[in-house]
């Protein structure tokens, strides 16, 4: 089944405790936290900190998004503050194999984000060596933009490979994300769906998640 990270970025955080125990009573698993420098992308927002502070209070699944330039600086804060997976962009990367490596051997899980004009080929000579794959499906900077269906075939194309070469990377899609586009991506062959707006600003959280684990359900009948 499909698994869900909701997206801190789209939280009150004058109330973010509150707004975890919501995420809480849900069925996601992950919590998907975009860091984001104002240079690899044009926004700001929060760094260790908020990860460190928020680890005693849950057992969900600590995502974190690095949409930072110089990522290898990071490696070890976020580490420390209690991530279970980093993913870099391949874009912020001059040497990707290298900082793969170097996250791994902090004992963390490691990812790999694609831009939405990035082509999937870049990671063709890395997928053996990573545990999850981030197909963006906006460009990476802000919460609440239109899903792009021109990376549908980016989804599609890590979906293949992973049958293909035995491999058992995550394919997390991030941007865009709500009941409409979810089918999409799932049918393309995603296997973890960040999601910010649609998320906080549904009537029903609960409801919203349990929605679009059934779309991987009926996905399987098909
Ligand atoms: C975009 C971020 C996303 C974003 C998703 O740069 O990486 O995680 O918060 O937000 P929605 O679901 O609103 O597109
Ligand atoms: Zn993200």
């Amino acid at each position: 089944m499909v698994k869900v990270a909701p997206s801190l970025l789209s939280a009150d955080f004058s109330i973010l405790e509150k707004e975890l125990q919501l995420i809480e009573k849900t069925a996601a698993e992950w919590l998907h936290f975009d860091i984001m420098d104002g240079h690899f992308v044009p926004n700001l927002t929060f760094g260790p900190l908020i990860v460190s502070s928020l680890r005693p209070k849950t057992n969900l699944f600590f995502d974190v998004h690095l949409m930072v330039e110089n990522p290898d600086f990071y490696i070890k804060p976020f580490a420390q503050a209690g991530a279970q997976l980093l993913t870099v962009h391949q874009e912020a990367c001059t040497h990707l194999h290298r900082i793969v490596h170097a996250i791994k051997e902090e004992g963390l899980k490691a990812g790999v984000s694609l831009n939405p004009a990035t082509p999937p080929q870049f990671l063709d000579y890395l997928l053996e060596d990573l545990d999850l794959v981030l197909v963006m499906s906006v460009n990476p900077g802000f919460p609440s933009q239109s899903f792009l269906p021109a990376v549908l075939p980016k989804i599609r194309y890590f979906s293949e490979k992973k049958k293909e070469r035995g491999l058992s990377y995550e394919i997390q899609v991030d941007g865009g994300i709500n009941e409409k586009t979810a089918p999409l991506v799932i049918q393309a062959g995603a296997t973890v769906l960040v999601t910010g707006s649609a998320f906080f600003e549904h009537a029903s959280p609960n409801k919203y998640v349990e929605a679009l684990k059934l779309f991987s359900i009926e996905k399987k009948k098909v």
